[in-house]
């Protein structure tokens, strides 16, 4: 989704800026642009559909020089991804804006700015917010003022950054939804959507908060409330490196993280799960383990393959800790009456912690009797972790490919970090929890072995390719790890994918077997091994073409129409981790062979914070 960043700085602030974006592309966008300030007070610009590369060249043929500037990576909502409609956006050049999210109000100020005389260029709500400021600039002289005053007449969910002709030495930039920190160097400061984004120029960060105002200049920063109050905030450093977003000698992001994810694993269950003791809460905020211990009933939140996770964790609790669990996603769970069961916890996972749905859930949940908000999320500095009162954090490093890889599974090892606490609040069997923390503890090698795959699943690839669609199938636990194979393959190899519970097949989907469509089933050695067998037998007798990721023993056979993919065991009920593994591969490889943009889908985004 749309990326900002600015900077004033006493060098030219050009390259910080691409860097900037290049670093923010991973968001997903669709355009890019970039203006800077000159000496002379000049605002100058390039804008171009696609790229960022092809923005930096667009700037080496012709370089922006100038000390102050904003650039942007654009994700359309409002006009379509046109050189026209990418940002930043003018009002008569003297002003320059960037924006990310929604001006719900834009169309009646755009009406009320035309009848003023304000031409518009492009189909965008941003322009409504270049023109509106221009406006109040004109009066005030101060383009802090006119950016409060402006803000107060726009509604919906948005960050901006904007510079000016008439008040330079100064980046203006507001939030009011979508994410916005501020980078601190020594005589320049920088704004951005996202630390990433400044990692090269400076590790302190402040984070901006809903309905303030930051006044960035050379040698100070000045954050004000929705009041116009000064605010004291503290800055932070940032653990983060410059090289932690770098691809390294693979080919992709995506492959990077998919092989990074028994480190990842390791990671966040480092220090908090021995096999020979009772798990000890690393929930973050106080009275956590007051908490879990009075929980009677769960609620999960979350969109994308976070819900993917949630929709797991629903058996574990059930099965292990013996509540009920519900999960929803966060678009659908925000605007629903709830009916809230006696003492439960509401839960999110995001990745990011900055989806626009999750976030808006999280205050609708406010209204309801939950005990507490607990978020498993994998930034520490985000929104979501700020306003929650609990927090687990996944410790999976910086995501970038937008199809989510290691964020999954170790949002699945901090699922079952709760579950086997609240078990254990609950008294469950001290042995069954041991052998549980074992089967986690083992989980990295595990995920090493199924890794080992990788060659074999290239080669399956090639089967895939020519395909307009596909079908996965599990049951139980290993439903919602169908429906994350689904989602992957859609995702970023562009074939159409569905997943269903196998026994569900009878109802409808078996209709659309035939030799054309791939059955891809996972197939774990469980109580319903025996039950998917013979789902996968329906699908046989109508000549569809099954490939069954097993583990030993399950007594499967290759034949014709019959591929069988030998799965590491040993993880136990932690094994939808490991069974998601060769699933990305297969994702990962067919959009590789498709050679579609693999890191950046069409029209996805990585971090979605509008509606
Ligand atoms: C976007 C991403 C998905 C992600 C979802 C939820 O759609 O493309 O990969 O699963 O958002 O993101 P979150 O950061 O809240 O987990």
């Amino acid at each position: 989704m749309c990326g900002i960043v600015g900077g004033v700085a006493e060098r030219n602030v050009q390259d910080i800026l691409l860097e900037g974006l290049r670093r923010l592309e991973y968001r997903g966008y669709d355009s890019a642009g970039i203006a800077v300030l000159d000496d002379h007070g000049v605002i100058h610009r390039h804008r171009r559909v696609g790229k960022v590369v092809e923005l930096s060249n667009a700037a080496i043929q012709s370089p922006l020089v100038g000390r102050i500037g904003i650039a942007h990576t654009r994700w359309a909502t409002h006009g379509s991804p046109t050189q026209g409609n990418a940002h930043p956006h003018f009002s008569t050049r003297r002003i320059a804006i960037v924006h990310n999210g929604i001006i719900e109000n834009h169309a009646p100020l755009r009406e009320e700015l035309i009848r003023q005389g304000y031409a518009f260029e492009s189909d965008t709500d941003t322009e409504v917010a270049a023109h509106l400021i221009a406006r109040h600039l004109d009066h005030t002289g101060d383009l802090l003022k006119a950016v409060q005053q402006a803000t107060a007449e726009l509604e919906g969910a948005y960050a901006l950054a904007v510079i000016a002709q008439d008040d330079p030495d100064r980046v203006i930039a507001c939030r009011n939804g979508p994410p916005l920190v501020v980078g601190y160097g020594i005589g320049e400061h920088f704004i951005a959507s996202d630390v990433q984004a400044l990692l090269p120029v400076t590790q302190r960060f402040a984070f901006i908060e809903n309905g303030e105002i930051v006044d960035v200049r050379r040698d100070r920063v000045t954050i004000y409330d929705r009041g116009g109050e000064i605010v004291e905030r503290e800055i932070k450093t940032s653990a983060l490196s410059a090289g932690a977003v770098d691809r390294g000698a693979y080919r992709h992001f995506m492959q990077k993280e998919i092989f990074e994810q028994p480190y990842a694993v390791s990671e966040t269950l480092e220090g908090r799960v021995v096999a020979d003791r009772p798990l000890a809460a690393e929930i973050l905020g106080s009275d956590a383990a007051a908490v879990l211990a009075s929980t009677r009933a769960v609620q999960i939140v979350a969109c994308g393959t976070s819900y993917h996770a949630g929709l797991i964790a629903r058996y574990w609790l059930e099965e292990l800790a013996g509540i009920p669990c519900q999960v929803e996603v966060a678009s659908e769970y925000r605007y629903r009456h709830h009916v809230v069961l006696p003492d439960s916890l509401f839960l999110t996972l995001s990745q990011s912690g900055e989806t626009a749905d999750t976030l808006a859930a999280v205050q609708a949940s406010r209204e309801d009797a939950y005990i507490a908000r607990l978020a498993i999320c994998n930034v520490p500095e985000s929104s979501l972790v700020r306003e929650s009162e609990l927090v687990l954090l996944t410790h999976a490093g910086p995501e970038i490919g937008v199809a989510s890889t290691k964020a999954f599974t170790t949002q699945l090892v901090a699922l079952m970090q709760v579950v086997l606490l609240v078990a254990q609040k609950r008294g469950a069997d001290e042995s069954v929890l041991k052998n549980l923390r074992g089967e986690l503890l083992h989980l990295p090698q595990i995920i090493e072995r199924a890794l080992e795959l990788d060659p074999l699943i290239e080669r399956l690839a090639e089967r895939f390719v020519d395909r307009g669609h596909a079908l996965f199938l599990g049951r139980g636990a290993y439903y919602p790890v169908a429906m994350e194979g689904a989602l992957k393959l859609k995702e970023i190899s562009y074939i159409h994918a569905e997943a269903y519970p196998a026994g569900e097949l009878k109802h409808g989907p078996l209709a659309l077997v035939d030799a054309d469509m791939p059955v891809i089933a996972v197939a774990p050695n469980n109580a319903m091994l025996e039950k998917l067998k013979s789902n996968l037998e329906e699908v046989r007798a109508r000549g569809g073409e099954l490939f069954v990721f097993a583990e030993p023993g399950a007594g499967l056979c290759e034949g014709p129409g019959m591929n069988i993919i030998e799965m590491p065991s040993g993880a136990g009920m932690s094994a939808p981790v490991v069974f998601t593994v060769p699933l990305q591969l297969l994702a990962y490889h067919t959009a590789v062979l498709k050679g579609t943009d693999v890191d950046q889908p069409r029209n996805l985004a990585k971090s979605v914070t509008v509606e």
